[in-house]
This record gives structure tokens, C-alpha cells and sequence, in this order.
């Protein structure tokens, strides 16, 4: 069985999340999500509008979804690669580049982007629906 892995927040999930959990699975046969935890989130600077439980029933809801596991922090990759038996490390390219270090343990995957969507996004629409009212 090809086992591949992809790590993010998956806030206010969206098309864009989809797509990319969706082209993932292309890649293997199970696939495991490294949700980052409220606390990474901070670390990271970002504050989550659904905390890590709500963010994880919403992705164990998704079909390509097979494993979900607590993201903590930017080193343990190396470490969950080779506890889960992963085969391809799988990231959206705005990442290009950032984890080439894992080439030597796995394949390394980075999709484009969607277009014109992201959790930022749909804060911002929200954001400005508000103001308006
Ligand atoms: N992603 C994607 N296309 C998008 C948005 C996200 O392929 N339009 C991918 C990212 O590249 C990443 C994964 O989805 O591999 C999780 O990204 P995440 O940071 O949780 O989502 P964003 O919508 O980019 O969140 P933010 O606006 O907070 O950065």
C-alpha cells in the first residue's frame, strides 16, 4: 500500500483544501493529514476560526481522507514519515521548495495552488459582509 501525507490548518474548509486532498489521494492509496494544532497555529502566528476538533470533523468527513494526526511543530515530519511508513510527502506550492530535506526519505509532491481561494479569503469576505451591516 503507497501511503502518502500532507500537512496545513484546513480552517474554514474550502474547494481549494478539496482539490488538494483530493489530487493527494491520486498519489497513493491512504492518505494522512498532519492537522496543525490550535497551539502550532499561534507558534505560526495564525488563529484558526474553528478550533482543532471542528477542523478534524471536517476533514474526517472527507472521503480522501483516511488518518488524521496532530500537527505540533515544524520538526517532526521526518519522525511521522517513518512511523507512518509514508511513501509521498504531498504540499501546495506555495511551499515549493521548503522541504526538499525529506527527499531522501520519501517523494516529495508540491501541487499548484487553486486559484482565488483560501481560509484568508473567506475571512476577508466575511470581514467586510460585517462591516457593511
Ligand atoms: N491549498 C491549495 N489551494 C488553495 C488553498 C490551499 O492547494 N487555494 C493547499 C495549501 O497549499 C496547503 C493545504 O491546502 O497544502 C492547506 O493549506 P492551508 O494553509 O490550511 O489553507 P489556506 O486556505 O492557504 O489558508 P490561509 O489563507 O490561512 O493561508
Amino acid at each position: 500500500m503507497k501511503k502518502v501525507i500532507t500537512y496545513g490548518t484546513f480552517d474554514l474548509l474550502h474547494y481549494g483544501h478539496l482539490e488538494l486532498l483530493r489530487r493527494a489521494k491520486e498519489h497513493g492509496d491512504y492518505l494522512v493529514v498532519g492537522l496543525s494544532s490550535d497551539e502550532f497555529n499561534k507558534a505560526k502566528g495564525k488563529t484558526s476560526y474553528f478550533d482543532y476538533e471542528k477542523r478534524k470533523e471536517m476533514l474526517s468527513a472527507i472521503t480522501y481522507v483516511d488518518e488524521i494526526i496532530s500537527e505540533n511543530d515544524w520538526n517532526q515530519k521526518e519522525k511521522d514519515i517513518e512511523l507512518h511508513n509514508i511513501n509521498v510527502f504531498v504540499m501546495g506550492n506555495d511551499w515549493q521548495g521548503e522541504f526538499d530535506n525529506l527527499a531522501s526519505i520519501c517523494e516529495l509532491v508540491y501541487l499548484p495552488r487553486t486559484p482565488n481561494i483560501s481560509s484568508t479569503a473567506i475571512k476577508d469576505i466575511h470581514k467586510n459582509v460585517n462591516d457593511r451591516s
